[in-house]
């Protein structure tokens, strides 16, 4: 029953990533990051970055504090370490299942819908990948 629901929630979350209509495809003056960020991780990191959001209990592991990521790894926001653990298709099989989705795999299907992304996939992927990390970057406490 808790795994039925767990996993019921989880395919909500995918399926909320999947159809989404992209920040990119509308330009505006907002917060790339920020949209990013509230569109695809609060529903598990928080609105705030601190680990609450409402799927939190329905978790296996906890969503890690994402404004403390400067701080446990050694003062300097780590970019690299962090883009590989959103894209997470190099972790895939490595460590096992893992209850974050996996982005790189997520932003790439939705690239292959666009007619002017589909032929170039892993430049969407990026660019969605930078806006978070620029986002997250900001969201660091000292
Ligand atoms: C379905 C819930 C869920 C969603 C949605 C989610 N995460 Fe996570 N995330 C987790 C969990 C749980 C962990 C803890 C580690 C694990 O699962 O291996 C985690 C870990 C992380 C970590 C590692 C932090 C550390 O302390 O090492 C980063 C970075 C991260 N998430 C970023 C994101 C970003 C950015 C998004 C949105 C694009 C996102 N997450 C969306 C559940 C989620």
């Amino acid at each position: 029953m808790r795994n039925s629901k767990r996993i019921g929630a989880l395919a909500l979350v995918w399926a909320a990533a999947t159809t989404t209509p992209v920040a990119f495809a509308q330009p505006t003056a907002e917060d790339l990051g920020r949209l990013e960020y509230e569109g695809n991780c609060a529903s598990c990191h928080g609105m705030t970055g601190k680990g609450d959001g409402r799927l939190k209990g329905l978790l296996t592991k906890a969503p890690s504090d994402l404004t403390t990521l400067s701080r446990r790894y050694g003062g300097a926001f780590p970019n690299q370490m962090v883009w590989e653990i959103i894209d997470g298709r190099t972790e895939v099989g490595a460590h096992g299942a893992r209850d974050m989705p996996v982005w790189g795999q997520v932003f790439r299907r939705q690239a292959l819908q666009y007619p002017g992304m589909a032929n170039q996939p892993e430049w969407y992927v990026r660019g969605r990948i930078v806006a978070l990390l620029d986002y997250l970057a900001r969201i660091q406490t000292k």
